[in-house]
């Protein structure tokens, strides 16, 4: 039975039919504007009814980067969306034909990596997404952790510097503030203002204004030492965190999403570095593996639609 997911990002929203086993059988991308809630609703709406549009579907599963609470309804609060207490499952309820839940984007793109792609072979995983914020999700013992109001698994808003800057969730020093791709970018600039490493970051800069989150990629690519450096910078916070997460959660395997994680084995190495380096016990506690989502882009629609068929037919 075919499922609709749709994922709510910072700059588009993604929309997909996806059969049982996880294959995109109809994909949409629309672009976003994060402070107009009413458009993203008017947009999703939309998706849904034409992703829909003939086909046999149990429900559609929206993917957004915010605060959920246990009813899988209401949007308490998004860091990086202006949605407060947002009753968006009752709204588009009232719109479209289908029964709806509402799941935190990282939640649906760690779902999906569990499934079926970098955490298949795992019983205990921790997702992290690399992107205008940093999500987070957690399988426990092959299961979803949402904890006691829903809000769990918001491992981006982990404290990593104490009095440290100030976050989209009110508190400081969040890890989301050291290892986002906007971290990614805050830093390049420092670094490009510094002006002793990475010509082309400099020359890159000049030419614009400011940096993009694409120039960065692109020099990250080229090998340019200054984006390089600043993909360490937040490679080393993200393994610090990884170390304190293997403390409490002790999974496997630790999955990276994300538009940064296109970086590959250049994020994936200061990471693992940082977390040997702070692991509790280390040299003696397990090592867990390290690995780059495998579904990529996809890994949101396909586990809001996964997550969605599920409480369907629940
Ligand atoms: C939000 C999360 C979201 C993450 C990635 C964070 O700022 O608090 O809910 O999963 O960004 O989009
Ligand atoms: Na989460
Ligand atoms: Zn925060």
């Amino acid at each position: 039975m075919h499922a609709i997911g749709i994922d709510i990002g910072g700059t588009k929203i993604a929309g997909a039919l996806v059969d049982e086993n996880g294959v995109i059988l109809r994909s949409d991308r629309q672009p976003t504007n994060p402070n107009d809630p009413g458009e993203i609703e008017d947009v999703v709406v939309a998706m849904i009814t034409s992703l829909g549009l003939g086909e046999d579907v149990v429900a559609a599963g929206v993917a957004a980067a915010g605060f959920i609470d246990a009813a899988q309804s209401t949007v308490y609060y998004a860091p990086n969306i202006h949605w407060r207490n947002e009753p968006f499952r009752a709204k588009l309820e009232a719109r479209v034909d289908l029964p709806i839940i509402i799941e935190n984007d990282a939640n649906a793109a760690g779902w999906a990596e569990f499934r079926y792609g970098a955490g298949r072979d795992f019983t205990d995983m921790v997702t992290l997404t690399i992107g205008t914020g940093v999500g987070g999700a957690i399988v426990a013992n092959g299961s979803l952790f949402r904890g006691g109001f829903g809000a769990g698994a918001e491992l981006g808003h982990l404290r990593l510097v104490p009095d440290g800057l100030p976050c989209g969730c009110g508190a400081r020093g969040c890890i989301e503030q050291y290892g986002s791709g906007r971290a990614l970018l805050r830093i390049a600039n420092e670094i490009a203002d510094a002006g002793s490493l990475g010509a082309d970051l400099a020359a890159a800069r000049a030419r614009h204004g400011k940096l993009t989150g694409k120039e960065v990629g692109r020099l990250i690519e080229l090998g340019d030492p200054g984006a390089v450096a600043a993909l360490r910078t937040i490679g080393e916070s993200l393994g610090e965190a990884c170390a304190s997460l293997g403390a409490v959660l002790d999974p496997q395997v630790f999955v990276f999403g994300g538009g940064v994680a296109a970086a590959g084995d250049l994020l994936l190495e200061p990471i693992r570095a940082a977390y040997l380096e702070h692991l509790p016990a280390r040299g003696y506690h397990p090592e867990a593996a390290f690995a780059i989502a495998q579904l990529v882009n996809n890994a949101g629609v396909v586990g809001a639609a996964d997550l969605a068929r599920i409480a369907a037919l629940r």
